[in-house]
Order: structure tokens, then C-alpha cells, then sequence
């Protein structure tokens, strides 16, 4: 059945309820940005994960047309669409897991840090709301400039008293798969078996792609190895879309509880001596827990690490002074 309801600022929600008697645990999911190319394809992967017995989408516009195309498909959670700031504590309250792809994409010729002064107040509204709404929830941070928008909750959250660095993450995952499949295509090899890391940032150069590491062992030549890295680092922008709702996916896996979930995150981190950096992070319950090591690079990487300290600092710290202003 599909309720339409209205809300106190007289907008629009759509409430469509699915019943079924799971014994799963109850999960709320936030989506915000819910409506845009990013959030529109996440939240049908949501929607299809039997772990989420709750989806919020939340937007600034389109969420009725979004809550409603999703919420007829026929799996466990009630999807509800929330749309306007008026909405927002509604969308917030209660949730597990909040993942945020609100803000405006890249445009050719535009590098991630162009986005940074319109999305980065967009980030910090939001994050405002969830440290008031909903402080316990892990957070998922797909907004870019990645290496930017993750210092700014982290920020907010510790003014609000209720920063757990374990709990926030900035999306990376579709660095690793492009990288996983760009080495398949030259490695020969099955892209379903293929692992490569991809530690760093998201963003160009910070984006480093640890193909000796790589599995299954292939023995590629340097010359190849700098083209892939290059690859990795300057992919499009289209399969970037469709590819960054997979690895929140695998997160709300882990906050089931499935043991030994490891995926590469953009989190705080002290394994080098930046404040966030993405690595290969061991997922539970309660977010990370473990940071892992980075283990064996070649010579080509350790010079890829040192060069994009610089630019992974100074991004690190455009966020907590935008925060901090
Ligand atoms: P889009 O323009 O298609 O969608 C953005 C959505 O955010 C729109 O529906 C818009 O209404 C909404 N929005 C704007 N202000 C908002 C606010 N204050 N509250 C809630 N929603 C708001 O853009 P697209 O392609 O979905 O990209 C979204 C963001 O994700 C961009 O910043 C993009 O650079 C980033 N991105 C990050 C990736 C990653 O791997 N981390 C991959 C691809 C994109």
C-alpha cells in the first residue's frame, strides 16, 4: 500500500510499507541526496539489502517520485521520502547508518576540489543534523572533495561532544574497483578473483592504487604498472556513479556483524602521520576496527606515497578551517 502523507512544512513524503516477519534486526538507513545520480541507484541498493529493515531518502527535491519508484519493490524495509530541511530531523531520527551523496558532481574540466565551496556548507548542515539527530550512526561520506568533506563532520562532531572516529568513513570504493578492473584487463585474469588496495585519498594523485600487492600475481611491467595507476587516478565520472553505492552496501553488511569484512575507507588513521587516510580498514559492528597496515610497497609507490602527502595535508585542512570557521 502506498500512504501519501504531508508534512508539517506541507511538502510531500511518500510512507510505503512492506510487511514481512524477519527475525533480522531492525536497521534504519539514511540516504541524503537521495534523488541525485548517486543516490538514486544507492537507494535501490538499499533497498535490496535484507539487512535494512528502514529506508529514509532524503533530498531537497524529487524524494516522493524516488521513495515511491524504490518503495514498491518487493523487499523487507519501509521505504519513507523525506524532502526539504523541515524534513530532515524526521529522515535523521533513529538511524543506523546515515550515507551522504548530497551536493553537486564534478563538471568536465573540474577537479574534486572545485566542488569544495558549495558542498562543503552543503556537508556541514548535514552533519550538523546527524550530530542532533541521530550522534550514534555510522556515516558515509561520498560527497567530494572526499579528502575535504570527511575532516568537516569530524569537526562538527567533536564540538557536539559525540565524535567516534570509528564511525565515519569517506568512500573509496570505487577507486578499488576500477583499479581491480583495470588489472584484470591486463593481467589476464578473472576481475571476480582480482584484489588490489588502494590506499590514500580520493582525489588524482592521493589515489594510490598498490598493484604489488595485487592477487592473483601478475608480472606486469613498471611501465604498465605507472599506466594503470594513472588510470586509477583519472577514471570517469560515469561508472564513478554507478559504482559508489556498491561499497556502502558492503558496509551496512558489516554493521550486521559479519565477521572479517575488509575494505579500503578514507578514515582517521595513524598509520601515517596524516589525521584521515584511506587503507585497507577492518569492518564491525561499531564501524572500524582495525586500521591495517599498509605492508610491502614498491619502490614506485613509496615515491606515489610521499608525493601525495602534500596535496592529502593541505585538503585535510581546507576541511577543519571550513569547519572550524
Ligand atoms: P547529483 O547532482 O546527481 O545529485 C546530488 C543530489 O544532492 C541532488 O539530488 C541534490 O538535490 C541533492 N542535494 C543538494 N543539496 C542538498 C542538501 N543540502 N541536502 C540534501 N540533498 C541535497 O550528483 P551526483 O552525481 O549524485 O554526485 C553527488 C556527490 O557525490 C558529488 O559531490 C560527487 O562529486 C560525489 N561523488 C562521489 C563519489 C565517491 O566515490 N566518493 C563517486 C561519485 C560522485
Amino acid at each position: 500500500s502506498v500512504l501519501v502523507r504531508s508534512s508539517s512544512s506541507a511538502k510531500q513524503s511518500l510512507l510505503h510499507r512492506s510487511f514481512s516477519s524477519s527475525s533480522v534486526p531492525e536497521r534504519k538507513v539514511a540516504i541524503l541526496g537521495a534523488a541525485g545520480g548517486i543516490g538514486q541507484p544507492l537507494s535501490l541498493l538499499m533497498k535490496l539489502n535484507p539487512l535494512v529493515s528502514s529506508l529514509s531518502l532524503f533530498d531537497i527535491a524529487n524524494t516522493p517520485g524516488v521513495a515511491a519508484d524504490v518503495g514498491y519493490i518487493n523487499t523487507r524495509s519501509e521505504v519513507v521520502g523525506y524532502m526539504g530541511d523541515d524534513d530532515l530531523a524526521k529522515a535523521l531520527e533513529g538511524a543506523d547508518l546515515v550515507i551522504i551523496p548530497a551536493g553537486v558532481p564534478r563538471k568536465p574540466g573540474m577537479t574534486r576540489d572545485d566542488l569544495f565551496n558549495i558542498n562543503a556548507g552543503i556537508v556541514k548542515n548535514l552533519c550538523s543534523a546527524i550530530a542532533k539527530y541521530c550522534p550514534h550512526a555510522l556515516v558515509n561520506m561520498i560527497s567530494n572533495p572526499v579528502n575535504s568533506t570527511v575532516p568537516i563532520p569530524a569537526e562538527i562532531f567533536k564540538k557536539a561532544g559525540m565524535y567516534d572516529e570509528k564511525k565515519l568513513f569517506g568512500v573509496t570504493t570505487l577507486d578499488v574497483v576500477r583499479a581491480k578492473t583495470f588489472y584484470a584487463g591486463k593481467a589476464n585474469v578473472p576481475v571476480a578473483e582480482v584484489n588490489v588496495p588502494v590506499i590514500g585519498g580520493h582525489a588524482g594523485v592521493t589515489i594510490l592504487p598498490l598493484f604489488s600487492q595485487a592477487t592473483p600475481q601478475a608480472n606486469l611491467s613498471g611501465d604498465v604498472l605507472t599506466a594503470l595507476t594513472k588510470r586509477t587516478q583519472d577514471g570517469g565520472t560515469e561508472v564513478v556513479e554507478a559504482k559508489a553505492g556498491k561499497g556502502s552496501a558492503t558496509l551496512s553488511m558489516a554493521i550486521n556483524g559479519v565477521p572479517d569484512v575488509v575494505e579500503c575507507s578514507y578514515v582517521h588513521s595513524t598509520i601515517i602521520e596524516l589525521p584521515f587516510f584511506a587503507s585497507k580498514v577492518r569492518l564491525g559492528k561499531n564501524g572500524v576496527e582495525e586500521v591495517l597496515d599498509l605492508g610491502p610497497l614498491s619502490d614506485f609507490e613509496k615515491e606515489g606515497l610521499e608525493a601525495l602527502k602534500p596535496e592529502l595535508k593541505s585538503s585535510i585542512e581546507k576541511g577543519v578551517k571550513f569547519a572550524n570557521q
